[in-house]
C-alpha cells in the first residue's frame, strides 16, 4: 500500500527496493518458472518472483493499492472484462482505446453485454448511467488518441457511492498525474508498455485496487489466464519506472511547448492536448490531473496520402504506433482498423526526452510541406 509521506518522485525511486545487508541495491531478474518445493513459491505463474513482487509494490506505493503486473496492458483490461457476467450492462468511455473497444465489442457479441458508449466529457451521462446499476464502468482519461478528458474523481466517487464497479484506464496519465484509486475507482490499470516502461522495450500490464476481494479474483484470473509479466519484462518495467519522473515532467514540458507551436502552424487545424487553454478538456484536466502529459494529437490540412508522404520526411521523430518511449514517435492514427471517429488526418504524437528545438524543427520542416490554413 501507500508509502506514507514520500512525494511520488521519491516513491518511484525507492519503493520495491531490497533492503537487507548485504542484498543487491536493485533486484535482481529472476528467470524461472519453478521453485523448490517447500519454501513460499512453487510456480511463478500463479505465484510471481521477487521482480515481479517488487514492480508491484513499487506500483502499488504509487497508487495507493496492490498493484497485479500482466504479460501487457490488454491481458491487464482482460483480467477485468473477464469478471463480468453474461449479459452485463459495461458503460464504456466512447473514445476509449482500440483495443479495449474490441474487447467490448467481442463481449458484447460473445456474452450478450449491453454497452453504453459515454463522451468522456459527458459527465452528467455517466452520472446517469451508474445509477442504473451498471456491472462496469470503464475510464480512460485522457484517452487514446483524442486526449478527452473525463471527470475521474466525480465519476468515480459517484460511482463508489452507488457500488458500482469501476475501472480507470490510467496509461496516459501515469500514477504521477492521477490516482484514481483516491477518488473510489475500483481498478487502476495501465499499458506498462508506455510511459512506465518508458524505453519501447517491453510488453507490460498492470491492474491496480485497494480492495482485498478483487485483488485476490485478479490473482485467480491471472493464475487460469496464464498472462504473468516475463521475468525481464517486470525488471525492466521496474527500471523505467524509476526514471518515469524526470522523463516525465521533460516529456510534458515539451509537449507543452510543442502544442503552443503547432496551433500556430499555418498547416495545422487542430491541437488537441489538455494542457491547451483553448483545449476542450483543459478546466476538468486544471482540476483532475496534476499535469496533461506528454501525448498530444493534431489534425493537419491536406489528404490522408499529403499527410503521410509528409511524415516520410521526418528524419528525428519516428513513424511508430506505440508510445510513451524516450523517443518520440508519432502515428496518423485512422490508417488502423476501429479508428471511425478518429479524424482522417489526426497525427498522434507521443513527445520523447529530445531537445524540444530539435523535435520542432524537424516536425516543422515536414508540415511546412503541406497546404497553409491561409491559402485553402
Ligand atoms: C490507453 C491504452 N490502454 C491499453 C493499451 C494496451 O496496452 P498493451 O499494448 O500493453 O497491451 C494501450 C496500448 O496502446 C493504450 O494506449
Amino acid at each position: 500500500m501507500a508509502a506514507d509521506n514520500l512525494q511520488a518522485e521519491t516513491v518511484a525511486v525507492t519503493a520495491g527496493r531490497p533492503d537487507q545487508p548485504g542484498e543487491p541495491l536493485n533486484v535482481a531478474i529472476h528467470p524461472t518458472s519453478n521453485y523448490l518445493q517447500g519454501g513460499e513459491r512453487e510456480y511463478s505463474r500463479g505465484d510471481g518472483t521477487p521482480t515481479i513482487d517488487a514492480f508491484e509494490a513499487a506500483i502499488g506505493a504509487l497508487e495507493g493499492g496492490w498493484a497485479l503486473a500482466f504479460a501487457s496492458g490488454m491481458a491487464a483490461a482482460s483480467a477485468v472484462f473477464d469478471q463480468l457476467p453474461r449479459g452485463a450492462i459495461v458503460v464504456v468511455a466512447e473514445g476509449c482505446y482500440q483495443g479495449v473497444a474490441a474487447l467490448v465489442d467481442e463481449g458484447a457479441e460473445r456474452q450478450g453485454w449491453e454497452v453504453k458508449r459515454v463522451a468522456s466529457a459527458d459527465t452528467d451521462r455517466w452520472l446517469s448511467l451508474i445509477d442504473i446499476g451498471p456491472d462496469l464502468v470503464w475510464l480512460e482519461s485522457p484517452s487514446n488518441p483524442m486526449l478527452e478528458v473525463a471527470d475521474v474523481p466525480g465519476i468515480c466517487s459517484a460511482a463508489a457511492a452507488a457500488g458500482v464497479t469501476c475501472a480507470v484506464d490510467n496509461t496516459f496519465a501515469t500514477p504521477l498525474l492521477q490516482r484514481p484509486l483516491d477518488h473510489g475507482a475500483t481498478y487502476s490499470i495501465h499499458s506498462a508498455t508506455k510511459f512506465i516502461g518508458g524505453h519501447s522495450d517491453l510488453l507490460g500490464g498492470l491492474v491496480v485496487t485497494a480492495d482485498p476481494d478483487r485483488r485476490r479474483s485478479l490473482e485467480q484470473r491471472r493464475l487460469l489466464g496464464g498472462a504473468t509479466i516475463g521475468a525481464l519484462e517486470a525488471f525492466l518495467a521496474l527500471r523505467g519506472l524509476r526514471t518515469l519522473p524526470v522523463r516525465l515532467a521533460r516529456s510534458q514540458a515539451s509537449a507543452a511547448d510543442l502544442a503552443h507551436r503547432l496551433a500556430k502552424h499555418s498547416a495545422i487545424t487542430t491541437v488537441r492536448f489538455p494542457g491547451l487553454a483553448t483545449d476542450p478538456g483543459y478546466t476538468v484536466a486544471k482540476r483532475t490531473l496534476s499535469g496533461p502529459g506528454a501525448v498530444l494529437s493534431f489534425e493537419t490540412t491536406g489528404t490522408p496520402q499529403q499527410v503521410d508522404a509528409t511524415l516520410d520526411g521526418l528524419s528525428l521523430i519516428r513513424v511508430a504506433t506505440s508510445l510513451g518511449g524516450v523517443e518520440s514517435t508519432l502515428e496518423r492514427r485512422a490508417r488502423l482498423r476501429g479508428q471511425n471517429h478518429v479524424p482522417a488526418t489526426l497525427i498522434r504524437l507521443s513527445v520523447g526526452c529530445e531537445h524540444v528545438d530539435d523535435l520542432w524543427r524537424d516536425l516543422s520542416n515536414a508540415l511546412d510541406h503541406l497546404p497553409s490554413t491561409e491559402i485553402r
